[in-house]
């Protein structure tokens, strides 16, 4: 595979989706095929998992595996097709958000998410896939709270309580410090045309854009 796969990361209310459609712009600019995809989601079946996760209530087991089936499908039958044609993937949440929600926010146990994502994102003798870059957009949960006040009417896990977002950050920052060289943590609490400027810095660092 030879594209470039990038995801993004934070609470509710972090404020990822304009940066993201500016990437895009970013890499098309340049010539690059992009693919704009989402977790959980990004294929007809993925999108009905998703549909189910974020409105039914269910246990935490039962929602990790239905994240990662809703994986399993969009790997194969979107992300390692685009990146094989080279394209650029552009991925709102990814696996990083399965340890935070369901690791850090449920109480799921971290070693069998670790195998989950082991076997789901398993290529056969090729490494397990991960982004190349994560850009992690770090607000403080209260913050993201304020923020998504004045947003739509809530989802299942934007209707949860302050302590449920405390753990989702604090399981992103241990994925951050577990790997970071593959993660940007930027300061989203600032004004937008600054966190816009430390996106592009990240991606360019990497350089994947000139
Ligand atoms: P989100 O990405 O915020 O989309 P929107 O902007 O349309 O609300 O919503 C996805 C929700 O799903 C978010 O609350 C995090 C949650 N989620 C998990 O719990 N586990 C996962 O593995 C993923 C990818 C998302």
């Amino acid at each position: 595979m030879s594209g470039s796969f990038i995801s993004f990361e934070g609470i509710d209310g972090a404020g990822k989706s304009t940066h993201i459609a500016a990437l895009s712009a970013a890499f098309q600019a340049q010539g690059r095929v992009v693919t704009l995809t989402r977790e959980p989601g990004g294929t007809a079946l993925a999108e009905q998992l998703r549909t189910l996760v974020l409105n039914d209530a269910m246990d935490a087991m039962t929602e990790a595996l239905l994240v990662f089936a809703a994986r399993r499908d969009h790997i194969v039958r979107v992300i390692a097709p685009a990146l094989a044609r080279d394209e650029v993937v552009l991925c709102d949440r990814f696996t990083d958000a399965t340890f935070a929600y369901q690791g850090g926010g449920r109480g799921f146990d971290w070693d069998m998410l670790a195998i989950l994502e082991r076997w789901v994102q398993g290529q056969g003798a090729a490494p397990v896939l991960q982004p190349e870059l994560t850009i992690w957009f770090d607000l403080p949960p209260a913050v993201a709270a304020a923020r998504l006040v004045s947003a739509r009417v809530p989802d299942k896990f934007e209707a949860q309580p302050r302590a449920f977002f405390e753990q989702v950050a604090a399981a992103y920052a241990r994925r951050c410090d577990a790997d970071r060289a593959r993660f940007a943590r930027i300061n989203a609490h600032q004004t937008p045309e600054q966190v816009w400027a430390d996106v592009l810095a990240a991606v360019r660092q990497r350089n994947l854009l000139p």
